[in-house]
This record gives structure tokens, sequence and C-alpha cells, in this order.
């Protein structure tokens, strides 16, 4: 169950400190009673604050970014008893309904979001929709150019031609060396891609869902979204005519990004 803090921090945008001053000193209300405890459970009701109702969406649902580590499986649970993505979410953050957006290979690491929120997961996962997803790899060797050139004209997976949006060379990111944008997400699209130009991918990270990215999370822990992080997804659900991925191709550049 989210305690009040987790709702307030989530309903409100506001940082986790001063969400915790705030119910302290008596400005929150749940269904007008004055709540000072911020480890209170939270399950329903109307949140004010300092008099002000918050938006009753954010209050509704719990969303959350998780940096995976590899060997975590993305399913709630899992009948072979393999630990899982849920496994890593704290008690506090945790509520009923939660899932993952969408999944990461069990050997893949980074940013993967959680929510209670059907909608938007729908509107995440499906074709229709194209989010971007950026993605940081390092290959047994680096990608030649003639690799770089194979992806960019377009590979063949599931009997389609299939191109990234963006392909990068990264400098200073050890140990990744190429950062690959994707709309679509096909089983392991990014390894298939790779191995049809016969690169072999020896880890992966997802850096970048839409506008979010990992940022500073350390690898394994898991924070709720901001309101402006909530908004910014939503505004982000961008239906597009055709999800054949054959668009992009940007020029490679030697910027590093910054997830
Ligand atoms: N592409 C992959 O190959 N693996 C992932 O986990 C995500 C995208």
């Amino acid at each position: 169950m989210p305690s009040l803090l987790h709702a307030l921090t989530a309903a409100s945008g506001l940082s986790r400190r001063k969400a915790f001053s705030a119910i302290r000193e008596g400005y929150v209300t749940v269904d007008g009673e004055v709540r000072t405890e911020p480890s209170s459970e939270y399950e329903s009701g109307l949140i004010a604050l300092d008099g002000r109702l918050l938006d009753t969406a954010a209050r509704a649902h719990v969303y959350l970014m998780l940096n995976k580590p590899p060997d975590y499986i993305t399913t709630v649970s899992d009948e072979m008893g393999r630990r899982t993505v849920l496994d890593l979410i704290p008690a506090r953050l945790k509520a009923p309904g939660i899932h993952p957006v969408g999944r990461l290979d069990r050997d893949t690491s980074g940013l993967l979001l959680l929510t209670t929120d059907g909608d938007l997961t729908h509107a995440l996962t499906h074709p229709r929709f194209e989010i971007e997803k950026e993605y940081w790899l390092r290959s047994a060797t680096p990608l030649t150019d003639q690799q770089v050139a194979q992806l960019r004209s377009g590979v063949e997976i599931d009997g389609e031609p299939r191109r990234p949006l963006r392909l990068r060379r990264l400098i200073e990111a050890e140990p990744f060396q190429t950062s690959i944008t994707i709309r679509e997400g096909r089983n392991r699209q990014v390894r298939r891609m790779l191995e049809v130009v016969g690169a072999r991918v020896t880890s992966l990270r997802r850096v970048r869902e839409g506008p979010l990215t990992l940022g500073g999370l350390p690898e394994g822990a898991a924070r709720a979204l901001t309101r402006d992080e909530i908004e910014a997804l939503r505004s982000a659900e961008r239906p597009t005519k055709r999800g054949d991925g054959l668009r992009g191709g940007a020029p490679s550049s030697q910027r590093r990004p910054s997830p």
C-alpha cells in the first residue's frame, strides 16, 4: 500500500522533503481530515494541499521508474521462481495492480517504467504510439562503418525491414560504444538487428523512454515519477499513421547523450 508521503509526492510534484514537511506541518488533508503522519497508509480519498485539491489521475495511480539490473525478469510473477522486477520495488512504493510498462530482456538493464495505470501502459506500448526508446550498447567489437551503414539502410526482422531512428557512436561512455534509438518494441529487437549485421551485443541498457531519462538513478533503485514527468509521458503519447520503423537514420554524432 503506498504511503501518504508517496501519494502526495506523486500528485503534487513536490520533492519528498517538501512533501514530508507539508504533511508534518498540517497542510495536508485526506477527505477533509488533517493527516500529519507521512508514512501512514494512503489507499484512496481526496488529498488537498493547503486547501487545494490535487489532480485525481496522479492521485489514483502509482508511476515508478526502475533502473533494472541484468538477471531480473520483466514480469509481475514468475512460475519458475526467478527474480522479477517487482522484487526490486520497495514496499512503500508498491500498490495493487502495479505492473511493468513493456519489457526489457532478462539480460538488458536500464529504464523500466511500472504503473497501476493501464491506460498509460496501453498508450506507451501500443505500436500506434511509437514512443522513442534509446539504448546504449556494447558489442564484442565496436561496430564497423559497414555494419553502421547496413543498419541505417534497414535490416529484416520478422519479415519486415527495420532501421533505427538514430544510431550514433558514443564517446566517454565506457563500457558502452553505441547509442541506438528505435520506436517499435519487437521482441529482442535491438539484439536481433545487431545479430543480422554480425555484431554480438555484450551489454545493453535502456537510457531513455520518450521524454524520460535514467539520470543518476542507481542500478537496482526505483523512484516515483514526478508530476511533470507523468504529464510529459502523457503528452508523448503521439499516435502515428504507420509503425513500420522505416524512418530516421540521422547522421552519426560524436556527442555523448546524457541520460
Ligand atoms: N531490444 C532488445 O534486444 N532487448 C531489450 O530488452 C529491449 C530492446
